[in-house]
């Protein structure tokens, strides 16, 4: 039975979005701002995430069907001196979430995670089934967002599939989405490359490092079709087609801005592609983030999630081309 369409849902409980400040959580709120299932948005302030003791306590409160958390400690240079708080964040808080959900009946877990979990093991782009790591070659980040994912699905794994067998309509599921290099409400590459491009004449992009950047807006629209349709739990690459460089990325924001009329003082032959190790940073970023989002695709296909499945370009180039709307209102 499609256990999870709407109707089935128990309205008399909230879904709950932890992360609400976040560039992805802002777009839940937009997503799900007329929604006729209560929602209840949650930021830092009504939930650190890093002491047990609060989110157990905003759970009981609650008692929520679905939660969505785009929650996440994502300071990935900070977390090389962090450890303890990302994984905090982002591995147990995930975990306690998943525990929550899987003993509430028809339960959902939406959870976001990272091409930070890879460690540039494959050439192509990655599939779901593609083993993450090894661990000792991520950064702390990709660390405690892998452990997130592994907290998740061994709940799920103990707990569901007993509970599947005895009773398959009050089984819980849950939603793994990878995702990379994200923009919305926030701040991002995007909006960093901009700004820059506004200040200076020149400027230095590494050039060697590929992956697909994706909307937040999107983002939120796939975590909440996903928690209410009839799919089946798992991960789930969430990126849109097609794939660039850090340098292709720069080079096309700041095409599509001065197409859209912003003034900028750097001209695109003045950005100079440079290899990652020219950029050094804390923390080790994947030279490949590229991951296949066919499983994605073929499940939106199914439930005719959208029309067509989104490229990068054309997403970027309305997130520029409202910026620079903004900008010359203001
Ligand atoms: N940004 C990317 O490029 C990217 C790439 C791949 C995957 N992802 C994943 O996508 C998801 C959403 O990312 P995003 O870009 O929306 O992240 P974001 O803009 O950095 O938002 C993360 C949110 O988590 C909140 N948070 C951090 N520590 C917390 C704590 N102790 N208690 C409660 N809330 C806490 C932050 O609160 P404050 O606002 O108070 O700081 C922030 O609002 C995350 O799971 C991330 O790992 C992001």
């Amino acid at each position: 039975m499609s256990y999870s369409s709407f109707d089935l849902l128990d309205i008399s409980r909230p879904i709950l979005v932890f992360g609400k400040d976040g560039q992805v959580g802002r777009a839940l709120q937009g997503c799900l701002k007329s929604f006729k299932v209560p929602v209840v948005f949650l930021g830092r302030d009504e939930c650190d995430l890093s002491e047990e003791s609060a989110l157990t306590a905003i759970l009981n409160q609650y008692q929520p069907q679905i939660i969505i958390n785009a929650a996440a400690y994502t300071a990935v240079d900070q977390a090389e001196g962090e450890p303890d708080l990302a994984f905090a964040i982002n591995a147990k808080a995930p975990q306690l979430m998943a525990q929550y959900v899987t003993g509430v009946s028809r339960g959902v877990f939406v959870h976001y995670s990272t091409d930070y979990v890879f460690a540039d093991t494959k050439q192509d782009a990655y599939l779901e089934t593609d083993s993450a790591g090894p661990v000792d070659q991520l950064c702390v980040y990709g660390q405690s967002k892998l452990a997130g994912e592994n907290a998740i699905q061994d709940v799920f794994n103990l707990i569901c599939s007993s509970e599947k067998l005895k009773n398959t309509d009050h089984f819980s599921k849950y939603f793994i989405l990878r995702t990379s290099w994200v923009y919305g409400d926030g701040s991002n590459f995007i909006r960093t490359m901009l700004k820059l491009a506004s200040e200076r004449d020149s400027l230095r992009v590494v050039a060697d490092q590929v992956g697909t950047p994706s909307s937040a807006t999107w983002l939120a629209e796939i975590g909440v079709h996903l928690a209410t349709a009839d799919v089946a739990s798992g991960i789930y690459h969430a990126v849109p087609d097609g794939e660039v460089s850090w340098y292709g990325l720069a080079i096309f924001a700041i095409e599509a801005a001065a197409s859209y009329g912003e003034g900028l003082e750097l001209k695109p032959e003045s950005i100079q592609a440079i290899p990652a190790k020219d950029y050094p940073s804390m923390a080790a970023r994947p030279y490949n983030s590229r991951m296949n989002n066919q499983k994605l695709k073929k499940v939106l296909s199914e439930m005719a999630f959208t029309g067509q499945y989104p490229r990068w370009q054309e997403q970027v180039d309305c997130y520029v081309q409202n910026i620079v709307k903004e900008s010359l209102k203001s």
